[in-house]
């Protein structure tokens, strides 16, 4: 076999091994793409979970989507691990489970971290920028949770 052959068998070889265990890891991170439970009922109201559906539900709910780049070396394991820790933290499809006390802090949380940018993760936001939360929704998540909850965020808006 000529030089040039054998590099290339190397290399595919070498693609196909990082591939293999990167769905291994992220198999393992993730073990259950989208467990059964969901939550039915409203968070806040029709409108505004419709924007944390195409905000935080994919890596905050059981109802994950599967994209394209699911299944990239290396970015599945990142993925994997967004969600892991993302479901961690907050889990919408579990909402029911949390005492009205932590439902409250999930939610000023939550506008805390939309208001410091922090979520969506901008990542996440790069490749979905339809997920981008800007002033119009941030305000109109901002008065649901107060009417609802009676929460807001505890933090002076940045932008
Ligand atoms: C791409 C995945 C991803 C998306 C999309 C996402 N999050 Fe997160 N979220 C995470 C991860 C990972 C963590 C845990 C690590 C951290 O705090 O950065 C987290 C943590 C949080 C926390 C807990 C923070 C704390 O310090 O207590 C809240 C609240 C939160 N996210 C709300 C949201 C909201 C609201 C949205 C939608 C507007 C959203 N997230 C979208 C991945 C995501």
């Amino acid at each position: 076999m000529n030089l040039k052959n054998k590099w290339v068998i190397y290399s595919i070889g070498g693609i196909v091994l990082v591939w293999g265990v990167s769905l291994i890891a992220a198999k393992i991170l993730v073990p259950e793409w989208n467990p059964p439970k969901r939550h039915t009922g409203f968070i806040l109201n029709e409108e505004a979970d419709a924007i944390l559906k195409q905000s935080c539900f994919d890596c905050h709910s059981n109802e994950t989507k599967s994209y394209w780049y699911n299944k990239m070396p290396v970015i599945s394991v990142l993925l994997a691990r967004h969600i892991q820790e993302g479901r961690k933290e907050l889990n919408f499809s579990e909402w029911e489970k949390r005492p009205e006390s932590k439902k409250k802090k999930a939610i000023r949380k939550s506008l805390e971290e939309i208001i410091e940018g922090e979520m969506p993760l901008p990542p996440y936001i790069f490749m979905h920028p339809e997920a981008k939360i800007d002033g119009n929704k941030l305000e109109f998540l901002k008065k649901i949770a107060k009417t609802k909850w009676d929460v807001e965020p505890e933090l002076e808006e940045q932008y």
